[in-house]
């Protein structure tokens, strides 16, 4: 299990590591963890069985008891599709509240690590390189300002036909960031060793030769 390599990509909402990791894991033929789709999961069925969002024993009970699989395009919930909803606004609050329970972070711990699967993995989250895969021979921390990230999101949820307004996008997004940042566990911040990027002025392709690069010089590309 050591020897399989992950590579890890933290950051803020918008900064751009969902869209890298998903290239990069194609480009590497790796698999993917998006670990910020299992707290959306969480913050939506929570919001369906009306658990409270502090409510950390119901919380831990439900979380463990989900069976969720994610495929390239979608995200099934003990078989339903849950896909859209887990990308709403309304989702996306609740999963950054119960993202700070402690409870919660323990009850989907495990399901995160096995997805470290042969050949590789890439990792996409808050704490993949402080918590889960600390030994990560590659980790990233991919930042932008928080208007670019806010138009980013505010194009992503446009363009699949979701209508929110960019002010008010703007202010739960800094809202959310703060609370993942402030919060006492497992809080956003770039692990120790990580390479950072800026992507406020960077397109999708700069940044991802840039980790590319970086991949190939640790030895974990294969070799062309
Ligand atoms: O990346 P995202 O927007 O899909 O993440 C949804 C929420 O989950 C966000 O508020 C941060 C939180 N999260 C987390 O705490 N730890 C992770 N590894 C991934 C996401």
């Amino acid at each position: 299990m050591a020897e399989i390599p992950v590579i890890t990509i933290d950051g803020p909402g918008g900064s751009g590591k969902g869209t890298i990791a998903a290239l990069l894991a194609e480009r590497l033929g790796w698999h993917l963890l998006d670990s910020g789709a299992l707290y959306r999961v969480v913050g939506a069925v929570a919001l369906t069985r009306v658990i409270p969002l502090d409510d950390d024993g119901r919380l831990a009970a439900m979380a463990t008891g989900l069976h969720i699989r994610i495929t390239q395009d979608a995200v099934l919930v003990d078989g339903v599709d849950m896909t859209a909803r887990i990308r709403e606004e309304e989702v996306s609050e609740a999963a950054s509240r119960v993202a700070a329970r402690q409870p919660v972070r323990d009850a989907i711990l495990e399901l995160q690590r096995a997805q470290r699967r042969f050949p590789g993995l890439v990792a996409d989250g808050r704490d993949m390189g402080t918590v889960v895969f600390p030994e990560a021979p590659l980790k990233v921390y991919l930042d932008a300002t928080v208007q670019v990230r806010a138009e980013r999101r505010y194009n992503q949820l446009k363009n699949k036909g979701l209508s929110v307004s960019l002010a008010a996008l703007l202010a739960s997004i800094q809202e959310r960031d703060e609370r993942d940042r402030r919060r006492a566990v497992a809080p956003l911040r770039p692990a120790p060793g990580a390479i950072l990027i800026d992507s406020t002025n960077m397109s999708i392709e700069a940044v991802l030769s840039r980790v590319l690069d970086e991949a190939r010089s640790l030895g974990l590309t294969p070799s062309t």
